[in-house]
Order: structure tokens, then sequence, then C-alpha cells
């Protein structure tokens, strides 16, 4: 089997040794959406998979969720804030434009020597945060990381906008990650990205190209606007070709995958790019019923699930792939 340039350098890889994850209480249902806008319960679940989602609390904003969720991974990981030397928070919903969310968290955790910074990839945000924290230690520059996704989409979320609302809820997943016994831990990542196409799923309000006025919020610029059909396409083959060659650089293949953790964006872009893989549907991991699209927080939220019902098990090899705004795509194979 080929090896990658870490493997081959160093006596240990880098892995994930505590996980944890959390939802906001209140659950947005369908139905409740059938009473705010002009749709059905069975159009959002024949088009999309979800039935329900989480949605935050006004003074709760998304630091609260990534605190939460970090908590319970330094928890199993046996670690306190103090002990972590880098937070890696990936969103677009941080609570503001600065300080960073990292910074956020690492306030209410003490973690005071740690290095913090945000990671803005939308959808693909947490594997770009593991592929990061991975690099960080596995170079001797940090013991540990605290890598979370956290997301409030329902503050950027239109709820007069039948297209996006019905898609959209808030959560927050977070790993521990630190070396692990060489044959174990994030044995490959792949990113890549195509700012050509950013134009079809933005926020364009807000920053510097369109400061915040009467006339931006008038407008709605404050908010997603997506051109999900046009989309669905670049998303399967994306998130597909990224767990191929996710997989491919390290000698391996469909076959050798005994759980696939996608973005839950859709159930339908999942199940085409899982049959383009040639994955078999039980080995795919699916909770985007309960928790639609939480961007950055759906596959930090999917692999603790998926983990905690048992789908994962010691040795499982274990792909994630996503693909979200900006466009940004990326996977990565764990060793269990
Ligand atoms: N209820 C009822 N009808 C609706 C609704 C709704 N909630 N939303 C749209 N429709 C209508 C549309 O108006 C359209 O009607 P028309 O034909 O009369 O114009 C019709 O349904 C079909 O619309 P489509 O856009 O063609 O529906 P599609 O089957 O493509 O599903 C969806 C839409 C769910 C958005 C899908 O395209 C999708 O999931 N796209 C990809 C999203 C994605 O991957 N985003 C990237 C990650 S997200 C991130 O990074 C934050």
């Amino acid at each position: 089997m080929k090896k990658t340039g870490t493997e081959t350098r160093q006596k240990f890889s880098v892995g994930i040794v505590g996980l944890g994850a959390y939802l906001p209480k209140k659950i947005l249902t369908n139905f409740d959406l059938e009473k705010m806008v002009d749709t059905t319960d069975e159009w959002i679940t024949t088009r999309t998979g979800i039935k329900e989602r989480r949605i935050s609390r006004k003074n709760e904003p998304t630091s609260e969720l990534a605190t939460k969720a970090a908590r319970e991974a330094l928890k199993e990981a046996k670690l306190s804030g103090k002990n972590i030397e880098l937070i890696i928070v990936a969103t677009v919903t941080s609570d503001m434009s600065f300080p960073s969310t990292a910074c956020l968290l690492q306030r209410n955790l003490g973690a005071m020597n740690a290095a913090c910074f945000d990671i803005a990839a939308a959808c693909a945000g947490y594997i770009y945060a593991i592929t990061c924290a991975q690099q960080f230690i596995a170079a001797g520059i940090y013991k540990n990381a605290l890598v979370v996704g956290a997301e409030e989409l329902s503050t950027i979320t239109d709820w007069t906008d039948r297209n996006t609302c019905v898609l959209f809820g808030d959560g927050a997943g977070a790993c521990i990650m630190k070396k692990v016994p060489k044959d174990r831990g994030i044995i490959s990542t792949y990113l890549g990205a195509d700012g050509r196409e950013g134009d079809l799923l933005i926020l364009p309000g807000g920053g510097s190209a369109m400061p915040p006025s009467h006339k931006t919020i008038d407008e709605k610029q404050h908010f997603i606007h997506m051109r999900g059909n046009e989309l669905f396409k670049t998303a399967v083959k994306k998130m597909a070709g990224a767990a191929a060659k996710a997989l491919k650089q390290i000698g391996m293949n469909s076959n050798d995958v005994d759980c696939l953790v996608p973005h839950q964006a859709n159930v339908r872009i999942i199940k085409a790019a899982a049959r383009r893989l040639g994955i078999p549907e039980e080995k795919v991991y699916l909770n985007i019923d309960r928790y639609g699209n939480m961007s950055s927080a759906s596959s930090a939220v999917a692999l603790y699930d998926a983990y905690k019902e048992g789908k994962i098990k010691r040795g499982s090899i274990v792909v994630m792939t996503a693909f979200g705004g900006g466009l940004t795509w990326g996977a990565c194979v764990i060793k269990w």
C-alpha cells in the first residue's frame, strides 16, 4: 500500500481520541414549516430527506453550541481546556466578525494555552479543520487540537423563502485530535475548491464588498442565497470524487470502506454520491432526517452519531466527505 508523506516521515499517526456534540433543544418540524411558507412535509421529505431540524435560542450564539460540544469531547479524551494547544472552529455563522469563535470558545473553556482560529469553508469546513489540525500535530508544532464544526444557519436563513428555509438547522460537533499509534488515525485527506462558482451559494451582505445598510437589509442580502438545482450535480460529483481521491492516495478503494459519513445536505445527493462510489447504502450514515443541513456541523455531528450508534468500531475504515459554499469540498479517511 502506498504511504502518505506523513506516515513515511513519522513514527506515529494523528487520530481522533474524543468526540462531542450538542444540538439545541428546540425542534422545528416540516409540519411547523407548512404553517410558515407554502410547502408540505411530503415535498420536503421526498426532495431532501429532512423531517425536522434544531433551532438555537435567542441568546445562545454559535460559541455556546461549540462550548457544549467541546466539553463532551474533552471529557471523552480525559483532557481539560488548559491541556489543549490548538483550537480550530469551522463556521460560517460566527458569533461576530471578530473575535473569532475559536477565541470565544477558548475563553469559555479556560483553554489559555491554545492558539485559536476559525475556518470558513462552509459545509466542507470540518474536513478542512481536521486536515489543518492533523498537519500541525504531525509537524510536531502542537501535541493536540480541539476541532469544532458549529453553526447557527437559522440566523442567516430567510424564513419567508421556501427554497432555502426548509433545508437548514443549528448544531455543533467536536473532536479532540492527538498522536495515536501508526496504524490508526487520519490516514488520508484531500481538499479542493473552485471560487469561480462561488455565486451559486452565497451570503453577499455584511462584509467589505457590501457593508451593512438599510438597503442591504431591505434587499435580504444578509441571508443565504442558493441556486440549489445547479449545485446538486456538482455536489454529487465532488463528494464522490473527493472520497475516491482520498482513498486512492493510500491505495484503497470503496471496497475497503466500512462506514461513509457524508455531509448531510440532501439524502438524494448522498445516495447518488454513494452509488457513484460503489458503496452500498447500509454502509452510508444518515441523520439528515433529524437535523437538516447544519453546514460544517453536519459532518461533525454525523461522525459523533455514527460512532455513538455503533456504526464505527475499532479498526473501521471511515470515510468523511463534504461539499459546500466557496465552492469547497474535501474528504478524509480514518482508521478508527
Ligand atoms: N416546498 C414546495 N415546493 C418547493 C420548495 C418547498 N420548500 N422549494 C422549492 N420548491 C419548488 C420550486 O419553486 C420549484 O417549483 P417550479 O418548478 O414551479 O419552479 C420546484 O419545487 C422544484 O425546485 P428545484 O429547485 O428543481 O428542486 P430540487 O429537486 O432541485 O430540490 C434542493 C431543491 C432541495 C435545494 C436541491 O436542489 C438541493 O439539495 N441542492 C443542493 C444543495 C447543496 O448541496 N448545497 C451545498 C451545501 S449547503 C452549504 O454549503 C451551506
